[in-house]
């Protein structure tokens, strides 16, 4: 199996980027590993947890709380779990962020890893040593850094996964490569329809490339104080669109995307060859690239950003197709390429 390590203050964090749950043997011994998963996922794929104990979860961003921590920490505590217990997060990205803030913090941290189920998670939020859950409607504002021991990704689980579901990883992954890796960004231009059906050594390659340059950005800055901002190309848009209604996660990305690459050519860093470039692969997976719902909300959303500074956001601009820029602009800016 191939795999990539990440190193943070002594911890090692193994990345598989095609493995099989199978594999979950060599990390934890199934009679003293928990597994938490949610509703959709054991549907498809119960039958894989068989040897080990388990914790089912609700499906869907509402369920990122507390009161389903307080659940999940109830359980173990009926188990008699102890230090020696490994829990495993099999899901997407709501799964593997829940599992992670509950293993990191009862009884003091438990050791942790992974089986990320959708692209997303398998392309992004699986790594990185972020953890946590909402409250009251603000997202991840409850958390820890923590790094899971190991993450192992199983492309056998894309085959169940919506295709909506899909293109929100291919949103991330396209976000990936445009802002460290051009030749990552030629390859999915490439390989569109392979990724659509699904093929494994074009995911493969795609799951390792994007976690490579996850990897390393966040081996320099784990706790976003610098380059790690990078990985939120997009999202300062993204977030205000998908908070204002209408649009899910990837597709606000995805015009966030267009909207900073518009930006980053008013500056003159990027060509208008390159913004339609983007927009045309985008697009083909069938994603969003213009804003159709309200102004106004979403203006009224960037002006709440809890990265804002006064009248300004510190913004991700491209230098070109695979090399970010991170530089504080005034939000009124924003308003001339959205609309
Ligand atoms: N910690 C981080 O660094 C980080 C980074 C990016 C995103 N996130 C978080 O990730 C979350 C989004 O993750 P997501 O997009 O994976 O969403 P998700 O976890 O909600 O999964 C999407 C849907 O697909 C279902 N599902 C998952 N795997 C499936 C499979 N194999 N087959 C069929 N159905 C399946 C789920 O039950 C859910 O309904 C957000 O809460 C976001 O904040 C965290
Ligand atoms: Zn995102």
């Amino acid at each position: 199996m191939r795999s990539i390590h990440l190193d943070i203050a002594g911890q090692r964090c193994r990345i598989f980027p095609d493995a099989s749950i199978d594999a979950l043997r060599e990390f934890c011994v199934p009679g003293n590993a928990v597994i938490i998963s949610d509703k959709n996922v054991w549907h498809h794929h119960g039958h894989k947890f068989l040897p080990y104990r388990t914790i089912e979860i609700e499906p869907g961003e509402e369920h990122k709380t507390l009161k389903t921590i307080s659940g999940i920490y109830g359980q173990l505590c009926a188990m008699e779990i102890d230090r020696s217990t490994t829990i495993v997060g099999v899901g997407g990205g709501i799964v593997c962020d829940i599992a992670g803030f509950a293993a990191s913090t009862y009884l003091r941290g438990l050791p942790f890893g992974f089986v990320p189920t959708t692209l997303l998670a398998q392309v992004d939020a699986s790594v990185g040593g972020k953890n946590g859950v909402n409250l009251e409607g603000y997202k991840n504002l409850i958390g820890t850094f923590a790094q899971p021991g190991f993450v192992l990704c199983d492309l056998s689980f894309l085959r169940t996964l919506p295709y909506d579901e899909l293109k929100n990883g291919i949103a991330e992954a396209v976000k990936s490569a445009l802002i460290s890796d051009r030749a990552l960004f030629e390859y999915i231009e490439d390989n569109c329809k392979a990724i659509i059906s699904l093929d494994r050594n074009v995911l493969e390659r795609i799951i390792n490339g994007c976690l490579t340059i996850k990897t390393d950005i966040v081996s320099r800055d784990e706790k976003e104080s610098g380059e790690r901002r990078k990985l939120n190309l997009g999202h300062t848009i993204g977030h205000a669109i998908e908070k204002a209604g209408g649009y899910r996660h990837g597709e606000a990305v995805s015009i966030g995307i267009v909207a900073a690459a518009k930006m980053s050519e008013m500056r003159g860093a990027l060509s208008n060859e390159d913004v339609l470039r983007i927009e045309a692969l985008l697009a083909s997976f069938g994603l969003p690239t213009r804003l159709k719902s309200d102004r106004e909300a979403v203006m009224d959303a960037v002006g709440k950003d809890k990265k804002r500074q006064g009248t300004a956001v510190r913004f991700v601009f491209l230098d070109g197709i695979g090399n970010a820029v991170i530089e504080t602009m005034e939000i009124a800016e924003l308003e001339e390429v959205l609309f």
